[in-house]
């Protein structure tokens, strides 16, 4: 079993790199960068995100025809997205699609595989600095082949906390993520950051860059990679109340530890998703 999954994950990485020169051409070409919207103005998608999740299905499939998918360009045209006990790819072609819409620099192919509902392993390709972050379940975590561990630090007054702002602009989404962001800042916490991409801020906490990011309104592809990243660099996850983190419930508190977790989720207060965070097509198979 091994070896069967180190060849699964080797050819994650490498249709990752392949996926990521192909973003890194597209930023060049302005009509690859041409903006479609989906559920809202400000949730965007490009030919381009379409074209690279195709492009890592199919080139997968063809390795392993019986693997299931779940990708977020793929359960936009309509497809069922549950997650199975089967071997599913996880894949986010380009996490940060309105950072590559911008040409701001963080852009992230996002690949996490499961197999009976655990992430086994996840690939995250950070195009623009050429990272590859990789980290398959006991093995530990790595950027470019380098250990990743965790920042020591317990004191949430000396951290920095990473957050994004999502694409749900309803009122009664926009305050709550203001009210948690103001009683983080009020800790005083050293600093507040956002990469503009779920999969980047996970690393970033891997890389001891930053001490926890969190987040309501994510999908299971923006951090199914991402979670044993953080998880094999000696980093927690949690629920934003609390719990055990559910990868498919739309939120989660990635940490360096628990201490700096647990001071997240208390000043967060229980940030619940709104009615239109919780209307998922995504679900895990009971
Ligand atoms: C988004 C990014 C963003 C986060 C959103 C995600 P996308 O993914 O990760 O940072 O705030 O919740 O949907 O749409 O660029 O793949
Ligand atoms: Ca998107
Ligand atoms: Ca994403
Ligand atoms: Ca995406």
């Amino acid at each position: 079993m091994d070896d069967v999954l180190q060849n699964i994950m080797d050819h994650a990485v490498a249709v990752a790199r392949e996926a990521g020169q192909v973003v890194r051409e597209a930023l060049c070409d302005e009509k690859q960068r041409d903006v479609m919207t989906k559920s809202s103005t400000v949730d965007l998608v490009t030919q381009t995100d379409q074209r690279v999740e195709h492009l890592i299905i199919q080139s997968v499939k063809k390795k392993f025809p019986t693997h299931r998918f779940i990708g977020e360009e793929s359960v936009a045209a309509g497809e069922a997205c549950v997650l199975t006990d089967d071997p599913t790819w996880i894949i986010d072609p380009i996490d940060g699609t309105t950072n590559f819409v911008h040409s701001f620099p963080f852009v992230a192919v996002s690949i996490g595989f499961s197999v009976d509902k655990k992430i086994q392993f996840g690939v995250v390709y950070s195009c623009l600095e050429d990272k590859m972050f990789t980290a398959r379940r006991g093995k530990g975590a790595f950027c470019n082949g380098e250990p990743l561990q965790v920042s020591d630090q317990e004191d949430v007054r000396r951290s920095i906390i990473a957050t994004e702002f999502g694409s749900n602009r309803e009122t009664e989404t926009v305050e709550k993520i203001f009210s948690s962001l103001r009683n983080i800042l009020n800790i005083p916490v050293h600093g507040v950051r956002g990469a503009g991409t779920a999969a980047v801020n996970m690393c970033l906490v891997a890389s001891g860059c930053v001490e926890a990011y969190y987040e309501v309104g994510v999908h299971v592809w923006d951090v199914a990679a991402g979670s044993v990243i953080v998880e094999e660099a000696g980093g927690v996850l949690m629920d934003v109340e609390g719990g055990p983190v559910d990868l498919m419930s739309r939120r989660i508190v990635a940490a360096n530890n628990g201490t700096v977790a647990h001071r997240i989720v208390k000043e967060i207060d229980a940030f619940s998703p709104t009615r239109d965070d919780e209307d998922s097509s995504c679900r895990a198979e009971l």
